[in-house]
């Protein structure tokens, strides 16, 4: 898929407030500091379109971005960033999940996790989760520069096993990189398939 227009539209708590749900949606989500705002950024080819920071939570509002003029991307708070508040954390999880039931053109969620970790329980119930209130998903794995290609491999082969044993079906999955663009094309064309559908 070429980018020809990407603009960022509304940030906000709240999902009554969000654009008009008129266009397929895709949310970037997961840890915080995974690198959700820095592949928006490189998926669409705008540096600074999302804000990206080398401290964890930065994002912390639901961030609409309309691409093409005919699909949301959305740049979600990141979870599981130790140094945040109880309370935060309730309403990090009150507002995700209120988002996730009711964002009705929500087309995919796409779950980040950082290439070079072996898989974390926080991801993993997230992704449980979503699969018991049925949103779909893809697992996006992130940083992939940051190692050596033998090294992702390996540690993406455990995730796939450690997956394998609570799913029949393992949801797809993508390497890429913000910083070299890998996986940008994949990711965006398989975007392209779902927004035909
Ligand atoms: P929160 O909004 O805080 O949840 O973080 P985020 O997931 O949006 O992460 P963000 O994009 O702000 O990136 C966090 C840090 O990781 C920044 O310092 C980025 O420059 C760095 N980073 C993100 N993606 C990559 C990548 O693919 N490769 C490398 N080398 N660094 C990356
Ligand atoms: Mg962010």
């Amino acid at each position: 898929m070429v980018i020809r227009d990407a603009r960022f539209l509304t940030s906000n708590t709240k999902v009554e407030l969000c654009p008009a749900p008129t266009m397929p949606e895709y949310a970037f989500i997961g840890r915080s500091n995974v690198g959700k705002s820095s592949l928006i950024n490189k998926l669409v080819g705008r540096t600074g379109l999302a804000k990206t920071s080398a401290s964890p939570g930065k994002t912390q509002l639901i961030n609409h971005f309309l691409i093409n003029e005919n699909w949301y991307l959305v740049d979600l708070p990141g979870y599981g960033y130790a140094r945040v508040s109880k309370t935060s954390r309730t309403e990090w999880s009150r507002m995700i999940n209120y988002y996730l039931r009711h964002r009705e053109n929500l087309a995919c969620v796409c779950v980040l996790i950082d290439s070079r970790h072996p898989p974390q329980a926080v991801d993993l119930e997230f992704m449980e989760k979503l699969g018991e209130e049925g949103v779909p998903f893809v697992m996006v794995f992130t940083k992939i520069d940051k190692q050596s290609a033998a090294q992702t491999r390996e540690l993406i082969a455990s995730y796939l096993q450690k997956m394998g044993e609570s799913w029949d079906e393992l949801p797809r999955h993508f390497l890429t990189s913000a910083e070299s663009g890998a996986g940008r094309d994949e990711l965006l064309n398989f975007i392209g398939e779902v927004n035909q559908e």
